[in-house]
């Protein structure tokens, strides 16, 4: 096992308690020194060929939060023929593509149900119970983190900065928070998802982000006069027959939708398939126990020997990834400057005040995308109001 933080050490947890797991830690490479740990030395190394180069060693388990470093272990291991099981997003979607030519190259396994949403069980779903199944769209809160803060920040008035400190003295935070707050770590679980329903990889940087820095306490009030909560949504569905869109935005959620009950670190997944129609999968997505779970369940499909097949690649030929669409979106700005900032093709409502204004109306994701910088910069907000991408 590589790390011994958050999610290595309420894996171990997990490990002690659960019965029928053949599992026994041998190893755990991790990086200081000086650190106390809950368990005696001997079983710590902080040399990664003591773990690389053991033949007793069949299965590596990656829990560091060094990505780059992350792709070297985990290429190491499945180069040398051992399975690996990893929670990290960030290493996983950045690779895909090597990863997979890897693995079928030394026909070893790698898993990763830990990276995308804790402990809800998506991925083997997707590969698995919807093998077959034609899907229309995938979409929900993937980043508990981010959750929490706006949580914080809707019920209890908190400041932003405020709940991004609790957020992450409960653990809930990467070791980065901006991977969280900024989106990307909710970029990094959509294109993992796109893969295993979509059949088609999609680059992170390809996929439009906006986290929730620039949501301040008038977007909550906003919502809130209007009986709604704002969440970030990530999307990834069907426009037309054969292309794909996808993006990462806050969006105001209505009272009756699932996701509105989806508070704090929890996670909410849903799926709309032709035949299954709508469903939803809703738990802890971070956390030490709740992602440690996940990755025992890895641990244990890999005792009998599973693999992901990465089946729906075979069903999308001539499918395609599009950023031509239009969004409904709410652009809050303080400046009057700001207004010119993005270019709507269609505006349903503005208002102009003294201590903020706002438009809502029709904008296309390749606008966004292409002012994606200055978004990030100002002191503005883009929340998407939820109707299907056109
Ligand atoms: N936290 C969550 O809720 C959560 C949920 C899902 C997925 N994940 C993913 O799980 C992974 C671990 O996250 P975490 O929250 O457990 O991180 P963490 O609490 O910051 O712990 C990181 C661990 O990695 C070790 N480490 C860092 N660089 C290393 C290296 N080069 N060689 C060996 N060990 C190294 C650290 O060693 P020292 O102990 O010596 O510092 C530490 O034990 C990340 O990929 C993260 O994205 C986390």
């Amino acid at each position: 096992m590589f790390g011994y933080g958050v999610v290595g050490q309420g894996l171990h947890d997990v490990l002690e308690k659960s019965t029928g797991v053949r599992a026994e830690i041998r190893r755990i490479c991790v990086k200081d020194k000086h650190k106390k740990r809950r368990l005696p030395l001997r079983y710590f190394t902080f040399d990664k060929r003591d773990i690389l180069e053991d033949p007793e060693v069949n299965l590596v388990v990656e829990l560091i939060d060094d990505a780059d470093e992350a792709f070297r272990i985990v290429g190491e291991a499945l180069s040398s023929g051992k399975n690996v099981v990893t929670a990290n997003k960030k290493m996983v979607a950045e690779h895909l593509p090597e990863l997979i030519r890897l693995q079928q190259d030394s026909h070893t396994s790698l898993l990763y149900e830990g990276a995308v949403c804790g402990a809800v069980p998506i991925i083997r779903n997707l590969e698995e119970y919807y093998d077959h199944e034609w899907l229309g769209s995938v979409r929900g809160i993937f980043n508990g983190s981010t959750n929490y803060i706006l949580t914080r920040m809707y019920k209890d008035g908190l400041a932003y900065t405020d709940a991004l400190q609790e957020a992450q003295e409960q653990g809930f935070a990467e070791s980065d928070p901006w991977l969280d707050v900024s989106g990307m770590d909710a970029t990094y679980k959509l294109s993992i998802i796109i893969e295993h329903a979509f059949g088609l990889n999609i680059r992170p940087e390809d996929i439009f982000h906006l986290g929730i820095t620039g949501i301040s306490n008038h977007d909550i009030r906003y919502a809130a006069e209007k009986k709604m909560k704002i969440k970030l949504v990530p999307y990834a569905g069907r426009v037309g027959k054969n292309s794909l869109t996808a993006f990462v935005l806050p969006r105001f959620i209505t009272g009756e939708k699932q996701l509105y009950q989806v508070d704090n670190e929890y996670n909410g997944v849903i799926v709309e398939a032709a035949f299954a129609e709508k469903q939803f999968f809703f738990g802890k997505g971070a956390g030490g126990h709740p992602t440690g779970s996940a990755v025992l369940s890895d641990i244990s499909a890999n005792a009998y020997d599973y693999a992901y097949e990465y089946k729906k690649r075979r069903q999308t030929r001539n499918f395609t990834y599009t950023t031509d669409v239009n969004l409904n979106v709410y652009f809050r700005y303080l400046n009057p400057e700001d207004r010119a900032l993005l270019e709507f093709t269609d505006i349903s409502e503005t208002c102009s005040g003294r201590e903020y204004s706002y438009i809502i109306g029709k904008i296309n994701l390749r606008e966004l995308m292409e002012k994606s910088e200055q978004l990030n910069q100002k002191s503005v907000s883009v929340i998407n109001l939820g109707d299907k991408p056109t």
